[in-house]
């Protein structure tokens, strides 16, 4: 049935033009959600949030450009994915809580440098496995309507579990707004098969695929929570998919937050060693105007 579904979506794809951007890898190669092909904006068959409906997400920018997304998860600590700024470090990077459309900065926004920046001790960037990254602020975000920090979901997502993934993707013009997609968790085995990842899916990954036909998160979406539950909670953070998005063979793959819990709890209270996580000289600076975001992102390859 739904095998069937599927090789109709993929004959579909198949007659749909390739993303430009040099995804010649070889087969089988995992891409992050972050190295997509540049043509691909945003989540694809998405729609666009109810403005501050997710009062947890982050936008995690470098030089002022949109990188990844993120979620709240307490008011000084960000979790979003390993490969989204572990080389970036040195360079400028923020994250802007509060925000909507990208280029928002008024009363509703708060932007922080980052204090420290805890990878997972191990986060394999071959294989994609333990891809978090937990970020404290250099400051304090305050509650508001806007911006409130989101818990860690109880329990493992079972297969066919729904949940929903926002996004700003890669966005195209600076006035871009957050964009959100249904999605169902799939089954880990066979996620795991021949047909799909082939032995790609550690345990501590949650295979999923938008509710509708060719729906899927993309470029830019990567470190974006996936959410389930009510009140929604986060089970795991967009990690990568497939060279297509949309491939229902390559299902989009998250960390899950669920399986690292001990990681996470135990950083947020003590911090993270010091070794990796250079830290930066905190220049708080919550609610002030930003640089503005450039029109296209540079390379966000990890
Ligand atoms: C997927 O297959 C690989 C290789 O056989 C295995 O190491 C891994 O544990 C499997 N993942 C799951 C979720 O069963």
């Amino acid at each position: 049935m739904e095998a069937r579904a599927s090789l109709g979506l993929l004959l579909l794809l198949l007659l749909l033009p390739l993303p430009s951007g040099g995804l010649a890898a070889a087969p089988g190669a995992l891409f992050p959600a972050s190295s997509w092909g540049r043509s691909r904006l945003g989540i694809i068959g998405g729609h666009e949030a109810k403005p501050h409906s997710r009062p947890y997400m982050v936008s995690v920018q470098s030089g002022g450009v949109h990188i990844c997304g993120g979620a709240l998860v307490q008011r000084r600590w960000v979790l979003t994915a390993a490969h989204c700024i572990l080389r970036r470090l040195k360079g400028s990077v923020k994250v802007v809580v509060g925000l909507h459309h990208l280029q928002d900065r008024g009363a509703a926004t708060q932007s922080f440098a980052i204090r420290a920046a805890c990878p997972h001790p191990n986060y394999d960037p071959k294989m994609m496995e333990n891809d978090l990254l937990l970020l404290q602020l250099s400051g304090t975000v305050s509650r508001s309507r806007t911006r409130r920090p989101i818990a860690l979901l109880r329990r493992e997502p079972a297969a066919g579990t729904a949940c929903s993934l926002a996004g700003w993707g890669v966005p195209r013009e600076p006035a871009a707004a957050l964009q959100e997609l249904e999605v169902a968790v799939l089954d880990a085995r066979m996620c795991n098969n021949s047909r799909f990842w082939h032995g790609g899916i550690a345990p501590t990954m949650i295979c999923f695929q938008g509710r509708h036909r060719g729906a899927a998160p993309t470029k830019g979406d990567s470190g974006s929570p996936l959410v389930c539950g009510q009140p929604a909670a986060v089970a795991g953070v967009m990690s990568f998919s497939g060279p297509r998005p949309g491939d229902p063979l390559k299902p989009p793959v998250a960390t899950s937050a669920v399986g690292h819990k001990k990681w996470i709890q135990r950083t947020l209270r003590r911090g993270c060693p010091r070794t990796r996580g250079t830290p930066q000289p905190g220049d708080r600076t919550p609610g002030a105007p930003q640089d503005e975001p450039a029109g296209t992102p540079t390379s966000t390859q990890p």
